[in-house]
């Protein structure tokens, strides 16, 4: 690490939407680095770098591979990083299975971090050729011999946790072991030109799904969080919205294969309400994948909770949690072979006999849909009894079943749904 002596005033050039203000930086310094090469452990010299420019300053990452051998903070306050290459997290599964060797600071289902970044009034510019390299594949191929869980301390790559008016920008998750990335208990968060990709190259496994759970964000207990211009391939959630998640947008997202963008889970902890409010996402592609690479294209946006009874406890069982699920927006939105475009259920984890959810589902809208499925559910709305859902608009909504097939439009307890013809 080379650290400039001279002090100079630094001027950071934020850019941000009208929601984003920042703080003004002040007097900063700035740490440049490169990787050591040799199979040398980096992990100090990023800690040595961010703990010295990491308030007030700024540090700069040169191309290259940053090998990364153990769990790391980033407290970030007023400062700037430009990350030109990959922190490289060593698949050393056993290491970072023990608990002691991740954090746990995303509270729902106990989901383990190796990285994580806090702080306020940050940007941290991959460049595109920048971000995170999870060396997923060791940890795909392993999961399929040894069973898996939530919360079993597979790492999440990326948490943005207790942040403040933070940017991520053109940053690369490449072979997530779990999911790419999560923002919780944060507010004003921007994340603009993401990439994430999570596909099997083992030929043990082609045309499995051996990538579940590389979601390519969850979202918990934030405001104002922005996705603009992501690319993911993965073989879970695309994006995910769990509780409390309010006044979210997402714009250009493409998902390649996986099951969609989810609303929820919701509703596990039957201690604590989950609310989902103000979710406005438009210009969304779903694409499938070629078949030997990634069998599931699955949803276009569906909507989950957990049934009214609680079966066994978090992180891998629960249910029986209340809450409201209300103005989410889905507008131009074209879909390539999905199995199931929108789908709302409220039975996750559950079974036959249980309580119905009391969590409501209200004032959903589907606006300029386009495109196929490959089954004939083309809108199926399964909403509990207790709950009820209402109001959910469909306008200029055209997605075809397959060839020769007509589309069913199941509605169970919902009231006002418009612009389409519920057929059960
Ligand atoms: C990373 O550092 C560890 C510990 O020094 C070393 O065992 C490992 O080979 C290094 N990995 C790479 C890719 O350099
Ligand atoms: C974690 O650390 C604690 C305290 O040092 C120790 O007692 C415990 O055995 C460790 N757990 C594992 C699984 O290594
Ligand atoms: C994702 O990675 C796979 C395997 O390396 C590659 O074939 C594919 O083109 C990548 N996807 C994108 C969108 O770049
Ligand atoms: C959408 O995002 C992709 C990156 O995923 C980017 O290449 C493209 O330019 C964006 N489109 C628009 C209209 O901004
Ligand atoms: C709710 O229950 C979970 C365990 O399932 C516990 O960790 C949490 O602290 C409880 N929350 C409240 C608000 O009581
Ligand atoms: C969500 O917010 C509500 C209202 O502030 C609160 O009662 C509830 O415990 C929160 N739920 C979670 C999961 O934090
Ligand atoms: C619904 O969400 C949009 C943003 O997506 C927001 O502008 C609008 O005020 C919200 N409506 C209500 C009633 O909160
Ligand atoms: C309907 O939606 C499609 C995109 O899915 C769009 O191209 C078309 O202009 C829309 N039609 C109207 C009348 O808005
Ligand atoms: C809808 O409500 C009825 C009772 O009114 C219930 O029997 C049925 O299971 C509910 N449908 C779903 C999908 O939960």
């Amino acid at each position: 690490m080379t650290t400039f002596p001279i002090h100079r005033c630094l001027l950071l050039f934020f850019t941000f939407l009208h929601t984003f203000s920042f703080a003004s930086p002040q007097i900063g310094k700035t740490c440049r680095l490169r990787p050591l090469g040799n199979g040398r452990d980096d992990t100090d010299q990023v800690e040595a770098a961010i703990a010295k420019c990491g308030h007030f300053g700024e540090t700069v990452f040169e191309p290259g591979s940053y090998n990364i051998t153990r769990k790391m903070t980033w407290d970030l306050v007023s400062a700037k990083v430009d990350l030109n290459g990959y922190l490289s997290f060593v698949p050393n599964i056993d290491f970072w299975l023990n608990a002691n060797n991740t954090y746990r600071v995303i509270f729902i289902q106990s989901q383990a971090s190796w990285f994580v970044i806090t702080g306020s009034d940050f940007e941290i510019d991959a460049h595109n050729s920048g971000g995170i390299q999870g060396n997923g594949q060791p940890w795909w191929s392993h999961f399929q011999t040894v069973p898996r869980e939530d919360g079993d301390g597979r790492p999440v790559s990326l948490t943005i946790w207790k942040a403040a008016r933070g940017v991520i920008r053109n940053f690369r998750i490449e072979s997530p072991p779990f999911w790419s990335s999560a923002v919780a208990q944060s507010s004003d968060i921007l994340l603009d030109g993401m990439f994430i990709n999570a596909t099997n190259e083992d030929p043990l496994y082609i045309g499995k799904n051996v990538v579940p759970n590389t979601d390519g964000i969850d979202t918990y207990r934030s405001e104002r969080v922005t996705m603009l211009n992501w690319d993911v391939t993965c073989g879970d959630d695309c994006l995910a919205f769990k509780g409390n998640s309010t006044d979210i947008i997402a714009r250009n997202i493409t998902c390649r294969g996986g099951n969609g963008i989810a609303i929820g889970s919701v509703g596990q902890y039957a201690n604590m309400s989950d609310n989902v409010l103000n979710v406005a996402m438009e210009d969304l592609r779903m694409i499938r994948l070629d078949a030997s690479v990634q069998p599931n294209m699955v949803n276009g946006v569906y909507f989950k909770s957990w049934s009214g009874s609680v079966n066994g406890q978090p992180p891998t069982g629960g249910g029986g949690g209340t809450g409201l699920v209300s103005n989410i927006s889905a507008r131009n939105v074209q879909l390539d072979r999905v199995t199931a475009p929108v789908h709302v259920y409220q039975t996750n984890g559950g079974k036959s006999g249980d309580a119905p959810s009391t969590l409501k589902f209200e004032h959903l809208s589907f606006t300029d849909w386009s495109g196929t499925a490959i089954t004939t559910k083309v809108v199926d709305i399964e909403c509990s009894s207790a709950a009820g859902c209402n109001d959910m608009k469909f306008t200029n909504f055209s997605i075809a079943p397959p060839t020769g097939q007509t589309a069913q439009i199941i509605c169970h307890n919902v009231t006002d749904v418009s612009g389409v013809t519920c057929t059960a």
